[in-house]
């Protein structure tokens, strides 16, 4: 998709962060922007945001409050924007997602309802409700592209990430049979996977919805302070927004958040031969892992900050990614004790 202006985006997280970026790049490049987000006193300030920031007028912007995880209410947003907007989006960005950290192992039903029916399950509603709309308007006739925020956490796996690496491995994979199910109708998709994103996706715990707050987790102010403090060395949502806009005109099918071709050759090689150490036997792993990690520095990019593996907690900051205290059957080392 290489025209933007005049046409329709529908932004969903566009109340914060890379969301927030991306609804004020796209309003720049002179689309009407819908954006999407279930926090109504921070979806407000993100219109004014960016209009002062595009220059766009107050109906380019269209905010709607919305949970994303309920379907009646997503179809009913969609309604809205082809009411307003005159058509379905011709760009579909989905971006909102929440995380949580701890060892897989602790984790509870609600701990995968929560980050799973966020980051999976609602790019997954927002697939079905609107590429049908899409099509039928546009295929063929005008450009249009569907794209999500995934992450780096969706090719490689973490002991601690397990609900968030597995929605975000399932969105790529979902996005990849997109890119190619849309080529006979003159259309593809994109995968945006940033490593470290500056926004507030550290304080998502905050807005965890109170039928889901049964977590495993240790969560705390202490861990939700460690995340926030490592998220602001991360890329500027603005940027990662100009990133992703750039990888749509040229047709990427997956985008990484890094201008050096090379660190990004790294990083994903680094993370298919782990996938392949997976094949080997226990013994033929522990070698071939002790020769990759001999082998490999990971690429520390200007623009995205220091891969997970790298995190470390802030001198001072409390530590992230344990579980609850009282979780009897969980290694001692793994859990939270003051
Ligand atoms: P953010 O917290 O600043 O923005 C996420 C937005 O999603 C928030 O405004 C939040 O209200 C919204 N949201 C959450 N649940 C929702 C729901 N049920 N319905 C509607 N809106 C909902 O976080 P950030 O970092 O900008 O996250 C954007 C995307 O980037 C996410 O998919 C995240 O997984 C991904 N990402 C973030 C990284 C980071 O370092 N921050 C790294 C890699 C990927």
């Amino acid at each position: 998709m290489k025209q933007f202006k005049d046409k329709i985006a529908f932004i969903t997280g566009g109340a914060s962060g890379a969301g927030l970026g991306q609804a004020k790049v796209f309003s720049k490049a002179g689309m009407k922007v819908a954006i999407a987000d279930v926090r109504e006193d921070a979806l407000k300030a993100a219109v004014k945001e960016s209009i002062a920031y595009s220059g766009c007028s107050d109906e380019d912007v269209l905010p709607i409050k919305l949970d994303l995880t309920d379907r009646e209410a997503y179809t009913k947003a969609a309604d809205l924007v082809e009411a307003v907007f005159e058509g379905p989006p011709h760009l579909l960005i989905q971006t909102a997602g929440v995380n949580s950290f701890g060892p897989v192992e602790a984790s509870t039903f609600d701990d995968f309802d929560w980050v799973v029916g966020v980051c999976f399950d609602a790019v997954v509603n927002g697939l079905l409700i609107f590429v049908p709309r899409m099509i039928k308007a546009y295929a063929n006739k005008e450009e249009f592209h569907v794209a999500a925020t995934s992450s780096m956490g969706g090719f490689m796996a973490g002991s601690t990430t397990g609900p968030y690496s597995a929605a975000k491995a399932a969105v790529n994979n979902l996005i990849y049979s997109y890119a190619e199910a849309l080529k006979p109708y003159g259309a593809s998709a994109t995968v945006l996977c940033p490593g470290n994103i500056n926004s507030n996706i550290g304080n998502a715990e905050k807005f965890r919805p109170e039928h889901l707050k049964n977590t495993g987790y240790h969560v705390s102010e202490g861990t939700m302070k460690t995340l926030g403090a490592i998220h602001a060395t991360g890329i500027d949502p603005v940027e990662l927004g100009e990133i992703l806009k750039e990888g749509i005109e040229n047709g990427r099918i997956i985008v990484l958040p890094d201008h050096n071709p090379d660190g990004r050759a790294a990083m994903l090689r680094s993370q298919h031969e782990a996938i392949e150490n997976y094949t080997l036997t226990a013994e033929q792993r522990a070698i071939a892992d002790a020769e990759r990690f001999k082998n490999f520095a990971p690429p520390v990019s200007d623009d995205s900050g220091p891969p997970p593996s790298m995190w470390g907690v802030p001198e001072g900051g409390e530590a992230f990614g344990q579980a609850r205290a009282d979780l009897d059957y969980v290694d001692p080392s793994k859990k939270f004790t003051k």
